[in-house]
């Protein structure tokens, strides 16, 4: 049987670790070829050693907050093979704390790779996908507490809802090349961004989950390719979120 994605080549942010490894995955065992991207170079190339078993990966080193290097890695994404059809904004920092207590440089920081880098990847992806004529798919990763807010989260709850603007902003802007953008919301997944937060911090967010546990980093990937695929061809604009029913 054909994988979901297969013949497409799939750039990934942030794909070293976490949920955007879990992506990468994802994507290769659909049949995608996978560009990992990540600030850290190093941890890229181990990640995709790890992933030589599900397919083939490519480690791109890649800071989403310069323009220039966006703008390098989807130029090298859609350079082999049959150019570029699916692009994931995945990248992303936390740094918490009272709002009285965050140097502006807190702010901004979060702005930067979460937003900057998440529109830099919406314009390069959209020039660099619409080049074959074929259509493609953007997926960007926002997150629940961009719904809801958090406490002591100002800065990261203000990034992940200007994601969604973004997302809907820029469906409108590139359907006209078929190219589809959708984002993602995770709730609190399995990953080592999740783990800076203290025990009993993560007991109590678990206490708001219907379905009461912590997600994995797969059913983030599952939720992608749905987005990434044929499957989901009629959807774009839209908000998904994967979070066990967290301030559904
Ligand atoms: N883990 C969760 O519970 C959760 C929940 C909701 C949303 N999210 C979002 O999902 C995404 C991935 O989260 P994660 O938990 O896997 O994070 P993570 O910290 O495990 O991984 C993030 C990756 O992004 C890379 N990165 C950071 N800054 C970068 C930059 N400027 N350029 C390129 N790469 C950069 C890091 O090197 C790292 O490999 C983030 O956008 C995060 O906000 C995560």
């Amino acid at each position: 049987m054909g994988g979901l994605l297969d013949g497409r080549t799939a750039v990934v942010t942030g794909a070293a670790r976490g949920l955007g490894f879990a992506m990468a995955r994802g994507f290769l065992q659909q049949g995608a070829r996978v560009v990992v991207a990540d600030l850290d170079k190093d941890a890229a190339a181990t990640a995709v050693e790890e992933l030589a078993a599900d397919g083939q990966a490519l480690a791109v080193a890649c800071d989403v907050t310069d323009e220039l290097s966006v703008a390098e890695l989807a130029e090298r994404a859609s350079r082999d093979g049959a150019g570029l059809d699916v692009w994931v904004n995945n990248a992303g920092i936390l740094r918490n704390g009272d709002m009285a207590d965050m140097p502006l440089s807190g702010f901004r920081a979060l702005i930067d790779v979460h937003v900057q880098g998440s529109w830099l990847g919406c314009k390069y992806a959209g020039i660099h996908i619409g080049a074959h004529g074929r259509g493609g798919s953007i997926v960007n990763i926002s997150s629940i507490g961009g719904k809801a807010g958090l406490a002591g989260q100002t800065n990261y709850s203000t990034a992940k809802a200007a994601i969604l603007g973004l997302t809907k902003a820029a469906a409108k802007e590139l359907a006209p090349k078929s190219i589809r953008v959708n984002t993602i919301l995770p709730g609190i997944m399995r990953t080592a961004m999740a783990e800076q937060l203290a025990p009993e911090d993560l007991a109590a967010r678990l206490t708001d989950v219907p379905l009461g546990r912590i997600g994995e980093p797969h059913e983030i990937a599952d939720a992608a390719v749905f987005l990434a695929s044929d499957m989901s061809t009629f959807v774009t604009g839209a908000a998904l979120e994967v979070s066990g029913g967290r301030f559904m």
